[in-house]
């Protein structure tokens, strides 16, 4: 893709919060992101992959400014945020939009759709009030809640999950957003709803080029979204792996991406009698707070004494970007899945 300015760039992002009891037992503040750069551009897929408390709806709330960075800058269309003006803040508050697991929790139980959606439209001056039915009409329509009219009138318990993840999209869609992050947007709902909430997704990003950041811990629907995008794979707070999804994925080279790849079920009968299960340790076994050196030390297969002392740095591996010391005396992915097979017979 012809690489235009970004939508949206953070420089050195860091985010420290105040410890939660008990997460962390040495440090008094849990470092939810760490030295994180990326940048979003109009249009493209990225999806943010990594496991529980690797700081992904913390990246997502930097991007949309509810979080601010402890230290590190980010950018709305080339202009750091503090240093924006009134009309540019109120644009970087529209463009971007986000979209929550929890349709339940993200809608008003109180309202009726017509009003969740078409008070904000009023407030944004987006349509008056006499048009505002037509206008709510048009983005039910757009997230297939068709016949609108069966809609409008409804409270948030009237619909199942699937339509409130659709409304949500909706409200989301109708402030005109370049870009759209998606938080585990069907974490929440009915498995075979799922696909067609994604699909709307990719229809909103290739019809009306709306950039999408689709969060998840599940590479399955990673790999479904992101077929045409990036990926970058987060871990306690860093992007630890990044580049082309297809590629990345195919072949994957930080030692974690591994452990997750080898541990996806994969639906072929023969592949899934293999033994598939990862190696490393589970993220309750890291009690002593952030490793120093690799961050994944404590649970990767591969640790040497360096590990435990230096950080390593994002470098170009293949066809990615990727931060580990010892990728160049790793085996090819494929190898490594068959030593790893070799690993749990014996063991
Ligand atoms: N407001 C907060 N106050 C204190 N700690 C927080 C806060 N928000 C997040 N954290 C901590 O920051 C880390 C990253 O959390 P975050 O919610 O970003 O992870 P996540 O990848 O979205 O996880 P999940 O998959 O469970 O949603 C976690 O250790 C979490 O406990
Ligand atoms: S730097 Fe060392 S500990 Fe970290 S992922 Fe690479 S091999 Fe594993
Ligand atoms: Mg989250």
């Amino acid at each position: 893709m012809e690489k235009t300015a970004p939508i949206v760039e953070l420089s050195h992002v860091e985010v420290n919060f105040k410890k939660k009891a008990g997460l962390f037992k040495k440090a008094d503040y849990v470092n939810a992101l760490h030295d994180i750069n990326l940048s979003i551009y109009p249009g493209e897929v990225v999806v943010l992959v990594g496991e529980s408390g690797s700081g992904k709806t913390t990246m997502a709330n930097v991007i949309a400014g509810i979080v601010q960075p402890t230290s590190g800058k980010v950018f709305f269309k080339g202009t750091q945020v503090p240093k924006m003006n009134q009309e540019q803040r109120e644009e970087y508050r529209s463009r971007i939009q986000m979209v929550q697991q929890d349709s339940y929790a993200s809608l008003n139980p109180m309202r009726r759709m017509i009003k969740t959606l078409g008070d904000p439209l009023v407030i944004k001056k987006y349509s008056d009030k006499k048009n505002v039915e037509e206008k709510v009409s048009h983005f039910l329509n757009t997230v297939e809640l068709t016949p609108p009219e069966n809609f409008l009138q409804k409270y948030p318990h009237q619909l199942s999950g699937g339509q409130r993840q659709r409304m949500l999209i909706a409200r989301a869609i109708s402030m005109n957003p370049e870009l759209l992050l998606a938080d585990e947007p069907v974490s929440m709902i009915d498995v075979s709803l799922r696909v067609s909430v994604l699909n709307l997704l990719a229809i909103l990003n290739q019809r009306d080029n709306i950039a999408i950041t689709y969060i998840t811990h599940d590479l399955a629907t990673a790999r479904y979204v992101g077929q045409n995008g990036r990926i970058a794979v987060m871990y306690l707070g860093q992007i630890v792996e990044t580049g082309n999804l297809q590629e990345v994925l195919s072949n994957p080279q930080h030692p974690y991406l591994r452990a997750l790849l080898a541990a996806v079920p994969i639906p072929d009968p023969r592949v899934a009698r293999q033994p598939r299960e990862t190696n490393i340790k589970t993220m309750e076994e890291i009690e002593e707070g952030i490793p120093h050196g690799c961050r994944f030390h404590n649970r990767c297969p591969y640790c040497k004494e360096i590990c435990k002392e230096k950080k390593p740095v994002m470098e170009k591996h293949g066809f990615s970007m990727a931060a580990c010391h010892r990728i160049a005396e790793l085996p090819p992915f494929s190898l490594y899945q068959a030593s790893r097979k070799e690993d749990n017979h014996e063991g």
